[in-house]
């Protein structure tokens, strides 16, 4: 969604945000703008439709843009088209300003998020004499906020305040004042903001990545809080407009995991990234060679009174949620509930008290899954969010956290994230399995070593692409895709299919295979890909049939399966192994080929991987 990027400090801020605007491009966007203010108290506003690209030129990378001291933004239109007057910043003048010309208005800002009641805000701001340019919400909240600013004479932090009790909705704003040079105001809500500080600067932003290059002193905004950002300084308020004391936090990330490393797309580096990533997350869950959840607050018994599971979560991380309920009831033997966080927020679900609530977001922003956490909350004994992260609102609401380790995610599309989320998901089958005295001891440590292999395996299969290659080359002009398999396979399918879908175009979906009869092999032609996932031994005779089934229409039949089934290949015109495993992990390793396939149809194609048209990173806005 819309990123945000803000700079105080001695630097000229143009080159600045939009260097930090550059890192924010995998949120997804369509138009962009900054503003840049003098020393003379000029503000200079440049807007561009379209890729960041255009707004660099424009500005010439930000340099033709006078001051130190401004904002930028990335716009995932919302209210009104992405066109040049859409795009923020805005201002509290009656006119728009976008062409760099000198202006001087009260309020500058930006806005990532949603104002439900705009509407009803813009007519009380017509009827005091405010003209609207653009069709935006945030147009709406930074005049109002310059019309507080102007009612009641107290100053930027009341202003905000009275705003902020105003709204309704979600925002992360950030804005300046004409009468306050070389200040950047901030207000949040349910949108994600950070703030970064070195000795002389402070930079405002949706995401770590943005200013990781510049600092890893990080304090995280609070929701309904307000900050006064100076140079090399953010000082924090509250709603009553009473300072909060605040200490920076060190950002996990190294300076250069957000930079793509010598690949020339970060979802290939991403999915290179993957047995790190699950190594790590291994590593950080079992200190002393058992899972031992309780350096995040979880001990023992807590594994053995929790009497079922609800699992809340979007897109591919409802992907891993519907993949853990087949290992849950494996290993745990406890009843399963997973619902895509977006449909139960809206439904009267009744929750059985006992149970525990997950929701697993790689970003911890997700609107929906954001909601599903608060509503769950209400009902059940705890709440537990499995986030990569951490100050994220999701890890902050939530009971307990466990943080996925898997390093800053760029790529719209998650690969390493959702390995990362998977492995927590079996260690925290294997903790209550255990802890309900489902497993004994050594049965737990058996599927832990295998556990443990995971990365190795990962690796192999990312060491020889070239088959993948070849079958992503071969369909590159595919129109459509079908992706079957039972239990863990059907999971993965759903992963795979999403993988294929979201970065190559091509229509893609995924189905159980004992669905097809029921009305999708109707769709079937002669050449039609069907891909088989057969990595569940006890399943793999009725997959195969179904694939049989496929192939008397005339599809052509690509399967991944384990290695020890070669007989796949009396059936299958293309057959793709992967490692053994214990059979409840071996969605890990099948999925790779699929991240890899969609991957390397994009590029056949000549597609961006990183930043698939009309997506978004994080899903801020229900
Ligand atoms: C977007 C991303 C997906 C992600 C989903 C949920 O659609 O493009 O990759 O799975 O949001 O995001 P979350 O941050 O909650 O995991």
């Amino acid at each position: 969604m819309c990123g945000i990027m803000g700079y105080v400090g001695k630097k000229q801020a143009g080159p600045v945000i939009l260097d930090g605007l550059s890192r924010l491009e995998y949120r997804g966007y369509d138009s962009a703008g900054i503003a840049v203010r003098d020393d003379s108290g000029d503000v200079r506003i440049v807007k561009a439709a379209g890729k960041l690209k255009n707004l660099a030129e424009m500005t010439q990378n930000g340099s033709s843009l006078e001051g130190t001291c401004g904002l930028g933004h990335t716009r995932w239109a919302t209210h009104g088209e992405p066109t040049q007057t859409n795009a923020h910043p805005h201002i509290s003048l009656n006119e728009e300003e976008h062409s760099g010309a000198a202006v001087v208005p009260q309020v500058t800002g930006v806005h990532n998020g949603i104002i439900e009641n705009y509407q009803e805000l813009r007519i009380k701001l017509l009827r005091h004499g405010y003209r609207f340019y653009s069709d935006t919400d945030t147009e709406v909240l930074v005049k109002l906020v310059d019309y507080y600013y102007k009612k009641y004479k107290v100053g930027p932090i009341d202003a905000l305040a009275k705003t902020m009790v105003r709204v309704q909705g979600s925002y992360a704003l950030a804005v300046m004042f004409a009468d306050y040079p070389g200040e950047i105001y901030t207000a949040r809500k349910d949108s994600p903001m950070i703030i970064g500080v070195t000795e002389d600067e402070t930079f405002v932003a949706s995401d770590i990545p943005a200013i990781l290059k510049y600092t890893q002193s990080i304090y995280y905004a609070e929701n309904l809080e307000m900050a006064r950002l100076i140079p090399g300084q953010a000082i924090f308020y509250d709603l009553n407009g009473d300072i909060v004391p605040k200490t920076p936090q060190i950002a996990e990330y190294s300076a250069d995991s957000a930079e793509k490393g010598g690949y020339e797309f970060f979802m290939l580096k991403e999915i290179y990234e993957q047995p790190k990533a699950v190594r790590d997350t291994i590593s950080a869950f079992t200190p002393d060679g058992e899972v031992d959840f309780s350096a995040e607050g979880l001990l023992p018994d807590d594994a053995k009174n929790v009497e079922r599971l609800y699992i809340f979560a979007c897109g591919s991380a409802y992907h891993a949620a519907v993949l853990s309920q087949y290992v849950f009831e494996e290993l745990a033997g406890i009843p399963v509930r997973v619902e895509m966080a977006s449909e139960f927020r809206y439904r009267a679900v009744p929750l059985e008290k006992n149970s525990l609530a997950i929701v697993i977001s790689q970003s911890g922003e997700t609107a929906d899954s954001l909601a599903a956490l608060r509503k769950a909350k209400e009902q059940v004994l705890k709440t537990l969010s499995i986030v990569n992260v951490s100050g994220s609102s999701i890890a902050r609401e939530s009971d307990y956290t466990l943080r996925t380790p898997a390093g800053p995610e760029i790529a719209v599309a998650t690969t390493k994230a959702f390995s990362a989320q998977v492995i927590v998901l079996y260690l925290l089958a294997l903790w209550i399995g255990s802890g309900k005295g489902r497993m004994d001891r050594e049965r737990c440590r058996e599927y832990l070593e295998e556990i443990r292999q995971i990365p190795e395996k990962i690796e192999e299969i990312l060491s020889d692409k070239t088959k993948i290659q070849w079958l992503a080359s071969k369909f590159s002009n595919a129109k459509e895709a079908f992706l079957i398999g039972r239990g863990i396979d059907y999971a993965v399918s759903m992963e795979g299919s999403l993988k294929v879908k979201e970065v190559s175009y091509i229509h893609s979906e995924a189905y159980a295979a004992g669905e097809l009869k029921h009305g999708t092999i109707s769709l079937l032609e002669k050449g039609t890909l069907v891909i088989g996932i057969l990595t569940q031994k006890d399943l793999y005779e009725k997959t195969l049939s179904n694939l049989i089934e496929c192939k008397a229409r005339g599809a052509y039949i690509a399967a991944l399966t384990g290695r020890g089934n070669s007989g796949i290949e009396e059936t299958a015109d293309f057959t793709m192994y992967v490692p053994e495993t214990a059979q409840p992990f071996m969605g890990s390793l099948a999925l790779i080929p699929l991240q890899l396939l969609g991957f390397y149809i994009s590029i056949a194609k000549g597609l961006d991987p990183d930043k698939p048209r009309n997506l978004a990173k994080s899903v801020t806005v229900e």
